[in-house]
């Protein structure tokens, strides 16, 4: 694994740096991108009350795990701004956590917050808890470097091995739009482009909230990445034709046992992959570890509104906005946002303390020895 410091690679847009989130120096407010319009509008919106905040959760303003992390960090505080009390901040804590139930990194960003503000005199919390929410964005971004180089290491050895380009597949977005950095899963491709490496990404779109199309395609372009967008299904094809070198995802909370829970369909790419022998790569950053659930069995899988799979939302030839049904009215829909994937079925899991080759080294990694 390479040493030193980690490597970084700008995240832009129209040539200027995009970040998901951002705070300016002193401001007691943060500016996000507005998700749900990318790619066809790009609207900034200031989040400066804890229900704003939360609100941003609930409806995927923001999303991708570590990102809504950060969000609920800056939720708590902005929700002791207004009271500090033991009262205020439980209840604060309990709004935030309420807004979305799998990815683990809200919870673990809301526990880590109160828990340091929870043993300070009233008047001290609310200072404390602005440092400590910047303080887990940095760490966020400072963990995206040394994963993305961590990653970018199997790139190049999968590279070396003749693949030119190296066809990757990915699946929802991972990427800089879900982190405070520039991604889990898209970091190692920024950094093997940027130094030159040929790529190629397949994007599965990632029904029904396209995550793939609306945010992934769109941050590959910003970099200039050549992308194909497929449909979700197309995925098992690609592999049998011997079109994907790797399969590179990211997590939103991943068991003790390597179990991983991701957007839903990685579970069918997994499969696809191990029957035609591709590798399937996870990119997790260590706040997306629940050491407490010893299997991916017990991992909440949030049901959202079956609406989202109803109807269809997206730009019409004549540039407006517009939203369709695509299924007779009364259909009945289900809508599981994430599923489980054996542990058994990953090849890798890449983090920011190096890449572990199952459950047993990624323990190891992260809880073996001083930390
Ligand atoms: O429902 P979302 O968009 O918040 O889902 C999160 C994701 O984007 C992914 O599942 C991702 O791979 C993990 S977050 C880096």
């Amino acid at each position: 694994m390479s040493s030193g410091s980690p490597p970084s690679v700008p995240a832009r847009v129209a040539g200027e740096r995009y970040r998901a989130l951002t705070r300016e120096p002193g401001h007691r407010s943060i500016v996000v991108i507005d998700q749900r319009r990318l790619p066809h509008t790009h609207v900034l919106l200031t989040i400066d009350d804890a229900e704003v905040a939360a609100e941003a959760i609930r409806s995927m303003v923001v999303r991708g795990a570590p990102l809504i992390g950060a969000v609920g960090a800056y939720g708590l505080a902005l929700a002791l701004d207004r009271d500090a009390s033991d009262g205020a901040l439980s209840a604060a804590h309990a709004m935030l956590d309420a807004t979305r139930p799998t990815a683990v990194n809200l919870r673990w960003a809301l526990d880590r917050v109160r828990a340091l503000v929870a043993a300070l005199p009233v008047g001290a919390r609310a200072d404390a808890a602005w440092q400590e929410a910047d303080a887990i964005y940095a760490e966020d971004v400072a963990i995206n470097a040394a994963l993305g180089g961590h990653g970018l290491e199997l790139l190049r050895e999968l590279a070396a091995a003749g693949h030119d380009p190296l066809n990757v597949m990915t699946h929802c977005n991972a990427g800089a739009l879900a982190t405070c950095g520039f991604g889990t899963a898209t970091a190692p491709l920024f950094l093997a482009h940027a130094l030159g490496i040929p790529l190629h990404v397949w994007v599965s779109e990632t029904r029904p909230r396209m995550q793939g199309a609306n945010l992934t395609a769109w941050e590959l372009r910003q970099h200039g990445i050549p992308h194909t967008l497929v449909v979700d299904s197309a995925s098992g094809l690609l592999m049998r034709r011997g079109d994907v070198d790797v399969v590179i995802v990211g997590a939103d909370r991943v068991a003790a046992n390597g179990d991983v829970c991701n957007k839903i369909g990685t579970y069918d790419k997994a499969l696809a992959a191990r029957d035609n022998d591709v590798p399937l790569w996870v990119a997790l950053p260590s706040p997306t570890i629940d050491w407490t659930l010893d299997t991916g069995d017990r991992i909440p899988i949030e049901a959202r509104a079956a609406d989202e799979v109803l109807r269809i939302a997206g730009r019409a030839d004549d540039g407006s906005a517009a939203r369709v049904a695509i299924a007779t009215e009364g259909t009945a829909a289900m809508n599981f946002a994430f599923d489980v994937t054996p542990a058994r079925l990953v090849s890798r899991y890449i983090t920011e303390r190096g890449v572990a080759n199952d459950a047993r080294s990624l323990h190891d990694l992260h809880r073996g020895g001083a930390q």
